[in-house]
């Protein structure tokens, strides 16, 4: 595996990459690698003839408040594993690299930003889709792996890809899981003993929904009361939303139809975590 710093090595390489019409496969993280990171670099393995990875833990999207100075960075441990799974190329800038001083472009989906975690995190995906941009126009991939455990970031994304045309195919990867169903998280590592054994709520309060829908109910309102009753279980839980949204424009739906996005995201302590599923009436 090639570890690039400068955006002007990495742009070569990628060039030399995709040289006699290999299709080249992008899997942007920041680090703190988990499964969930690894699926995506499998399935960019499968479906690619070469493989770039990026690690940057991108400031521009979290909040003054926020995590970013005890984001989990463990770089040495994040090559060697990359390594393993025979990733072609990192990316791995410093900030002064990504955001020179004098920067003032921004990317902006409007109206979708504003939604789910956009509302707790103002600005949030300003900065995701701002570095993403930034890492489509370096490493100019066939294809981005994303996944669908940040699901309003993959729509969000998917948005951006289409109004600005960029030649990138987005794919979407599953939501992988721990054994006791709480998905892969960097931030799992902040949560202390107790709050690790309450988190799976959160999947739990989803996966009563789907029983519920199951039965029978379709009307949002419904579901939403029942995944709230089973978050209640957890009282060092707070909930910041549960919704039920159209997986493509975030609009809440007021029932199933489809295929619909089902969305929640709590606070244990100061740790924020987020899950979803699809429910579908096809
Ligand atoms: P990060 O949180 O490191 O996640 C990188 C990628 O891994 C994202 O596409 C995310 O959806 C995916 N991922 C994380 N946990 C997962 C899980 N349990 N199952 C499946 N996929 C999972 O998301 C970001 O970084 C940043 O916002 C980024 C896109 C890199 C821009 O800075």
């Amino acid at each position: 595996m090639q570890i690039f710093k400068t955006i002007q090595e990495m742009r070569a390489a990628c060039s030399l990459a995709k040289g006699g019409g290999q299709r080249l496969g992008l899997v942007p993280t920041m680090g703190a690698l988990h499964e969930g990171h690894l699926s995506l670099v499998r399935t960019a393995k499968a479906q690619c003839d070469a493989v770039a990875a990026s690690i940057f833990v991108n400031p521009t999207q979290f909040g003054p408040n926020e995590d970013f100075a005890k984001y989990p960075r463990s770089f040495e441990r994040d090559c060697e594993i990359l390594e393993q799974e025979a990733v072609d190329l990192l990316f791995a800038p410093a900030v002064e690299e990504m955001y020179p001083q004098g920067m003032t472009t921004w990317v902006t989906v409007e109206g979708l930003s504003d939604k789910l975690c956009g509302k707790a995190r103002p600005g949030h995906f300003r900065g995701v889709t701002t570095v993403v941009a930034k890492l489509f126009q370096i490493v100019q991939p066939d294809a981005g792996f994303f996944g669908q455990k940040d699901a309003a970031q993959l729509a969000i994304i998917r948005r951006m890809v289409r109004d600005l045309n960029f030649a990138v195919e987005i794919v979407a990867c599953p939501v992988v899981r721990e054994p006791d169903g709480l998905a892969m998280s960097s931030r799992n590592a902040y949560l202390d003993p107790q709050q690790r054994r309450a988190a799976p709520v959160l999947y739990r309060s989803l996966l009563k929904i789907q029983e519920v829908f199951k039965r029978g109910e379709h009307r949002a309102d419904k579901l939403i009361d029942s995944g709230k009753q089973t978050i209640t279980e957890e009282h060092s839980v707070r909930l910041d939303y549960l919704e039920i949204v159209d997986p493509d424009t975030l609009d809440h739906a007021d029932e199933i139809s489809k295929t619909t996005l089902v969305a929640i995201a709590g606070y244990l302590g100061s740790t924020r975590l987020i899950d979803n599923i699809h429910l579908s009436t096809e």
